[in-house]
């Protein structure tokens, strides 16, 4: 029997695919460590199984749309400390078992509506020290209900909307100290919101859903 030589690229192809560890990165127990190569763009195919993905410490300026669809193991996801601006529409649509993610220490300016959308297993995000960030979507962690940390510090905010925390149920620490805040009467419906959760939290009562806030 002769081996078709397409069938035999299509099966290197695919192996390298499952199996493969990007050059220069290390790969260990479902965890890819690519961080601090001074990447400027994100390493194609990662191992199917992985887990842990850091890309932390590099010059990414951009993820291309559709970079997880095949990870859908992936749980902790570390971009801290690239170039990055935006993501694109959809990146996490397969990432329904990603719980960790750190964007700090990037160049976002918006957090845009449903930007974690299908992402709902998130239980912590990352947003702080990004110096541009001036707007976060009212809609921005929409369905986020497992969500408990949610670190905002740092950045360029001036305003956030009431309507941007109140969905998320799950909510304990909500860190926003470092940020331009402009205390108008816009602002007084979340710092009414906050005072009460703060409030409670200095009472003492452990009921869950309270929000413990850093300033
Ligand atoms: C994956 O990340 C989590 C959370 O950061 C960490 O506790 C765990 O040790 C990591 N696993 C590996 C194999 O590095
Ligand atoms: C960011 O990464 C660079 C290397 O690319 C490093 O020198 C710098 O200390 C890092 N900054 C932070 C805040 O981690
Ligand atoms: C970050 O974004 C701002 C505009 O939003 C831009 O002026 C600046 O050059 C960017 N910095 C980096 C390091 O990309």
């Amino acid at each position: 029997m002769t081996l078709n030589p397409f069938f035999v690229a299509v099966v290197v192809v695919f192996a390298s695919a499952v199996t493969g560890c990007p050059v220069l990165c290390t790969c260990r127990n479902q965890a890819v460590d690519c961080s601090g190569l001074r990447l400027f763009s994100v390493p194609p195919d990662l191992p199917l199984d992985t887990r842990n993905l850091s890309l932390a410490h590099n010059r990414i300026t951009a993820i291309p749309p559709g970079y997880l669809t095949c990870y859908s193991e992936l749980r902790v996801l570390d971009l801290r400390n690239n170039s990055l601006f935006e993501l694109p529409v959809g990146l996490f649509w397969t990432s329904k078992r990603l719980s960790h993610l750190d964007l700090s220490y990037n160049n976002f300016s918006h957090v845009v509506a449903d930007m974690f959308k299908e992402a709902y297993s998130l239980v912590h995000i990352d947003l702080s020290h990004n110096p541009w960030l001036r707007k976060v979507h009212p809609q921005a962690f929409r369905g986020l209900v497992q969500l408990q940390s949610l670190d905002l510090s740092y950045g360029g905010l001036s305003f956030l909307s009431l309507e941007a925390l109140e969905g998320l149920t799950g909510l304990v620490t909500l860190q926003i100290g470092g940020n331009p805040w402009v205390c108008s009467c816009t602002m007084e419906p979340l710092l009414k919101w906050l005072r009460n959760r703060i409030q409670r939290c200095m009472s003492g009562s452990e009921d869950y859903g309270e929000v413990c806030m850093s300033v």
